[in-house]
């Protein structure tokens, strides 16, 4: 039996972070780390290393791109990170070339692998991946929104004083500032969450966690653990073909572009998708988010 092999492609706080936390959750033999910074990336590695003797996982090391295109899951998270104030879709152009350097390197790709783009912003790169590589749309998935869902759940679990994963809510759309809150359809044993708060206030409640990420990088510089939590919760689902719902970025047939929707995620990638039933408000955010991930996407059109 071959060993289940996970290649993270940027060594910075997101992509070491994500290492670890795929490490701490037992869920692949081998970890492969990828960086132009190859001091930094070698750092990593023995970092990671002193890690294993506490997991299953039994490997860390610092691989070639051609040896990254052969793993069973690829992370791409290399990029520039937000700086304090600024907007996701400011990096569009710089990460672009970045996503697009890396991908000309994974050559030939493992045709069983799965892409998971986590560098921002997300829903537009995950389009680009799913241009510049040939595999098929529902092997390459951006990490989108199931982070927004969990600040939310988060939010929601603190004033109720209920266990976050019996809180269903869900935050689709662009992993952005035109993020959409489901939240008419969001619900606890199947009660309607504005039964349970006021829906100004869960509106409130949505507007925290789209400003979440801003307020960490206001403090420490960069978010890193909730995204890389997040990483290694979906390679878990795609390594063990659970099928469970998620929120990650893909490819949306009806608007030809890439955004959060909730998906069944196994060992193919997202497999069926989930459009939660939004109200007639929630429904015109949808289209307000879908037309900035698309005046994105047509950023990146002239580059490929
Ligand atoms: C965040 C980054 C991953 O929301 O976009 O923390």
């Amino acid at each position: 039996m071959k060993p289940t092999k996970i290649a993270i492609i940027g060594t910075g706080s997101v992509g070491a972070t994500t290492a670890y936390a795929c490490i701490m959750r037992n869920i692949a033999a081998q970890i492969m780390l990828v960086d132009v910074d190859e001091k930094k990336c070698k750092g990593e590695v023995l970092d990671l290393s002193d890690a294993l003797p506490f997991s299953a996982t039994s490997k860390v090391e610092q691989a070639t791109f051609t040896q990254a295109a052969q793993a069973d899951i690829i992370i791409i998270a290399a990029g520039k990170p937000q700086s304090p104030g600024q907007k996701r879709t400011e990096l569009l152009e710089i990460n672009g070339k970045i996503v697009k350097s890396i991908i000309e390197k994974l050559n030939p790709i493992n045709p069983k692998s799965v892409i998971i783009v986590v560098s921002n912003p997300v829903d537009p790169l995950t389009w680009y991946t799913q241009q510049l590589i040939d595999l098929p749309k529902n092997q390459i998935i951006g990490s989108g929104t199931m982070l927004d869902s969990q600040r939310l759940r988060n939010l929601i679990a603190q004033r109720l004083d209920i266990g976050e994963q019996s809180i269903h809510a869900y935050i689709i759309g662009e992993h952005g500032d035109k993020q959409v809150a489901a939240l008419s359809a969001g619900n606890i044993a199947d009660v309607p969450l504005y039964t349970f708060i006021p829906i100004t206030e869960l509106q409130t409640m949505a507007q925290e966690a789209m400003r979440r990420a801003y307020e960490i990088i206001e403090l420490k510089n960069c978010t890193c653990y909730g995204v890389a939590s997040c990483v290694a919760a979906i390679c878990e689902n795609i390594i063990f073909d659970t099928k469970r719902i998620i929120p990650v970025s893909c490819f949306i047939e009806e608007y030809n572009l890439c955004m959060s929707m909730p998906a069944t995620i196994g060992a193919n990638g997202t497999e069926e998708i989930i459009k939660p039933p939004l109200n007639a408000t929630e429904q015109k955010e949808l289209l307000i988010s879908i037309e900035s991930i698309r005046s994105n996407i047509n950023i990146l059109k002239n580059s490929l």
